[in-house]
């Protein structure tokens, strides 16, 4: 079984969603840039050990994280609602096993604020992007998405509900898929059962 360490900044929800398919894979530890936020309460609960590290100094927190990392050795990092940029040489350290979901249709509105700005620019498709990490924001190989329709009468939050819901289905079945080795890297190119990831796998 794979073990996993969960970054978090916030509420948790997609760690709750991860945690509920344990039996496909194990959380060994859980990273907070913040303290006492409902997330770590989330890992509190389900007795998963769990580390707040304050990210005032990036270098800093990079080290604290990184001995974390050696010391569990987790066959991937999830960022689930982790709200800090990572270093390039910290992405580097861990290249091919970090991995984000973050809350728009990739390549399209990295960054803050994506529900907004869906609807400032009249799109009527919206979704979620699971990809692998590097040093830039919301960069890097596209594993797979989810998609919503965008309403008239839609606001930022009703979006950010309706898509919330979505992205746990996405987050935990993308992770099964690496824990069951279905995606995997050779030679530097991603394999899904078999065959190079040419376009993200759409998982509604
Ligand atoms: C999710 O929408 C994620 O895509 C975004 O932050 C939110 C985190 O939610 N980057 P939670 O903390 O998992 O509830």
């Amino acid at each position: 079984m794979i073990k996993i360490i969960v970054f978090i900044s916030g509420r948790g929800s997609n760690l709750k969603a991860l945690l509920k398919n344990e039996n496909e894979y194990q959380i060994c530890h859980v990273i907070s840039d913040k303290p006492d936020i409902e997330g770590l309460a989330v890992a509190q609960a389900h007795e998963v050990i769990n580390s707040y590290i304050n990210w005032q100094d990036r270098s800093r927190a990079e080290r604290i994280a990184t001995d974390i990392i050696n010391n569990e050795a987790p066959d991937l990092i999830v960022l689930a609602g982790f709200m800090k940029i990572l270093s390039t040489e910290f992405t580097e350290k861990f290249r091919n096993r970090i991995i984000n979901i973050h809350p728009s249709l990739l390549p399209d509105y990295p960054g803050l604020n994506t529900h907004q700005r869906v609807l400032d620019d009249n799109q009527t498709i919206h979704g979620a992007t699971v990809h692998y990490v590097d040093g830039l924001l919301d960069h890097g190989q596209t594993i797979s998405q989810t998609h919503i329709s965008v309403n008239h009468n839609d606001t930022a939050e009703t979006l950010a509900n309706k898509l919330i819901t979505k992205e746990h289905k996405l987050l935990t079945q993308t992770v099964c898929l690496i824990a069951n080795q279905q995606i995997y890297w050779h030679n530097n190119c991603l394999l899904y059962n078999g065959k190079a990831l040419t376009k993200p796998l759409v998982i509604e």
